[in-house]
C-alpha cells in the first residue's frame, strides 16, 4: 500500500467535498483557511441532516424515533472512541466547543486546583487552553499560570522551560499538540513523562492537530483530548476524552442526581444534538476508508476494522502533509518555495529536513504590504482564502506581533493549489 496519496487518490478525495472548488456563490477559489474550519465533508452533512429529519425525538422512550435518538448518539460515541483509540465510550463527552469543554474541565478540577496549587501551559497555546486558568487565577483559585516559552527562531515549546516550570504544585499540564499558529507539533509523549513524574494531569488541545495526524490518546499518555468537529470535515460541536484516572478524581456537575461516567448529563449539560454525532461516525468511517487503495476507496468499501483503518488512513494523511509541506517551503516546479521568496517574514520551523516536527500550518507577514491589503489581493485577484490578523494564539504576544497571515493546507488540497498559493505569493511579494 502507497505510504501517501497520488494525484488520481487525491482527485477522488476531493469527490467528497462539495465545496472544493467553488463557494456556494459559484466563485472559483481555493480554499485553504482550514485552520479556521475545515471544508464539510458531503456524507457527513448528509447523515446530520437525515437524524435531525428522522430521529428529532428525545432519548429514553420506547417508541422507535426516541430509540433511533440513542443509538445514533451512541453510535457517535463508539465513532470517537475508535478516532482517538480510547478505551471505551465511556471516556468520551461531547460539547458545544473546544473552549467549552476547556471551561468544564476547568471546573472538574476544582478540589484539585487550589490556591497553592499551579497550572503550566505554553506560549503555544491558543487562548481558549488557557483562559480558564487566567479566570482561576484573577480568582484565587490557583497560585500561578507558568507558560513556557517557544523558540525565537523555530517556534518550538521549549521542554526543558517546561520542565523546570512544573514541581510537585503544579496539579495540571495544559499543552496543545499543534500549534493554530505556527504549525509545530507538540512532543506530548515527553510532556507526558513529566507530568506522571510529578503527578500531575495532562490536558491536550488536540483542536488543529486531529485534521493533521493520528490522534492516539493511549500513546499520548493524556487525562483530557479535546478536538472540534467543525475543523475535521464536520458540523460544530467538540469532543473531549477523559482517562479512567482522571474520571477517579474529577468532580464534574450533575445535572442529573444519578449521572455517572457514561452517562449522559454527566460533564455534558442537558440534550445532545443528535446530529453531530451522526455527522462524527460518518466522518470517522471516511477516514478509515483513507486507509485503502484507490479500488476500494472509489468502490465505498469500509475497512474490516474501523479502528485499525483509522490509524492507517491518518497516517497517509500525515505523509501527504509532508508532501505538501516540503512543497511550500522548498517549492514547486518553477514556483519558489515560501522558505525563500523575498519581502516574506515566515514565522515557525521553515528547515525542510524537519518536516516531522510540523504540520501544513504557515504563519507569515510580507515586509511591503500589510496583512489586510494582502488578504484582499489574494482572495480579489487570486480566489484565495488566506486571512491575516491574530488567530487567539498567544504566540503573538510572544513575538510581540498582533497579527499574522495563515494559511492551512489539509489532505484534499492539490499540489496544483500549492502551486497556485506560491505564484500569488511571489506576485504579492514583488508590488
Ligand atoms: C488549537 C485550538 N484550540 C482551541 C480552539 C477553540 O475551538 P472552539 O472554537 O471549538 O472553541 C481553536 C479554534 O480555532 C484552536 O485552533
Amino acid at each position: 500500500m502507497p505510504k501517501s496519496f497520488d494525484a488520481t487518490y487525491i482527485k477522488e478525495i476531493r469527490k467528497g467535498f462539495p465545496r472544493i472548488n467553488r463557494d456556494f456563490d459559484g466563485r472559483k477559489r481555493i480554499f485553504i483557511d482550514n485552520g479556521a474550519g475545515s471544508l464539510v465533508l458531503g456524507k457527513a452533512a448528509k447523515s446530520e441532516m437525515k437524524s435531525r429529519i428522522d430521529y428529532s425525538a428525545n432519548t429514553d422512550a420506547v417508541y422507535s424515533e426516541s430509540k433511533a435518538n440513542e443509538n445514533v448518539i451512541m453510535e457517535g460515541r463508539r465513532a470517537v472512541t475508535d478516532l482517538l483509540n480510547a478505551p471505551e465510550t465511556w471516556n468520551i463527552y461531547q460539547g458545544e466547543s473546544a473552549s467549552d469543554l476547556f471551561f468544564k474541565v476547568s471546573y472538574a478540577l476544582r478540589g484539585i486546583l487550589d490556591r497553592d496549587s499551579n497550572v503550566v501551559s505554553s506560549y503555544a497555546e491558543h487562548f481558549a487552553n488557557v483562559s480558564p486558568y487566567i479566570e482561576m487565577k484573577k480568582n484565587n483559585g490557583i497560585s500561578e499560570l507558568r507558560l513556557a516559552r517557544i523558540g525565537r527562531e523555530d517556534g518550538a515549546v521549549d521542554l526543558e522551560h517546561l520542565k523546570s516550570l512544573v514541581d510537585k504544585r503544579t496539579k495540571l499540564i495544559a499543552i496543545t499538540a499543534e500549534s493554530n499558529l505556527l504549525g509545530n507539533k507538540v512532543n506530548i509523549g515527553e510532556i507526558s513523562k513529566i507530568a506522571e513524574e510529578n503527578e500531575s494531569l495532562l490536558m491536550v488541545d488536540g483542536v488543529h492537530f486531529a485534521p493533521q495526524a493520528h490522534s492516539n490518546v493511549r500513546e499520548m499518555g493524556c487525562d483530557f483530548f479535546v478536538f472540534s468537529a467543525y475543523k475535521m470535515f464536520g458540523p460544530r460541536g467538540s469532543f473531549l476524552f477523559i482517562s479512567d484516572r482522571a474520571l477517579d478524581v474529577i468532580r464534574p456537575f450533575h445535572v442529573d442526581r444519578d449521572a455517572r461516567p457514561g452517562t449522559g448529563s454527566y460533564i455534558e449539560t442537558g440534550t445532545r444534538d443528535q446530529g453531530i454525532f451522526a455527522a462524527i461516525t460518518t466522518v470517522a468511517n471516511y477516514i478509515s476508508r483513507l486507509s485503502l487503495d484507490l479500488k476500494d476507496f472509489k468502490a465505498n468499501e469500509a475497512p474490516r476494522d474501523r479502528r485499525t483503518g483509522i490509524r492507517k488512513g491518518m497516517k497517509r494523511v500525515e505523509e501527504y502533509h509532508r508532501e505538501l509541506s516540503k512543497a511550500i517551503l522548498e517549492g514547486i516546479e518553477n514556483e519558489e518555495g515560501l522558505g525563500s521568496q523575498k519581502n516574506i517574514v515566515l514565522y515557525g520551523i521553515s528547515d525542510s529536513s524537519r518536516l516531522g516536527e510540523r504540520g501544513t500550518t504557515f504563519s507569515y507577514n510580507f515586509k511591503n504590504l500589510n496583512d489586510k491589503k494582502a488578504e484582499s489581493i489574494y482572495w480579489k485577484k487570486f480566489g484565495l482564502t488566506v486571512v491575516g490578523g491574530s488567530h487567539w494564539n498567544l504566540a503573538h504576544d510572544f513575538y510581540s506581533n498582533p497579527s499574522l497571515l495563515r494559511v492551512t493546507f489539509l489532505h484534499y488540497n492539490s499540489m496544483d493549489e500549492v502551486k497556485k498559493f506560491l505564484g500569488a505569493t511571489r506576485w504579492i511579494s514583488r508590488q
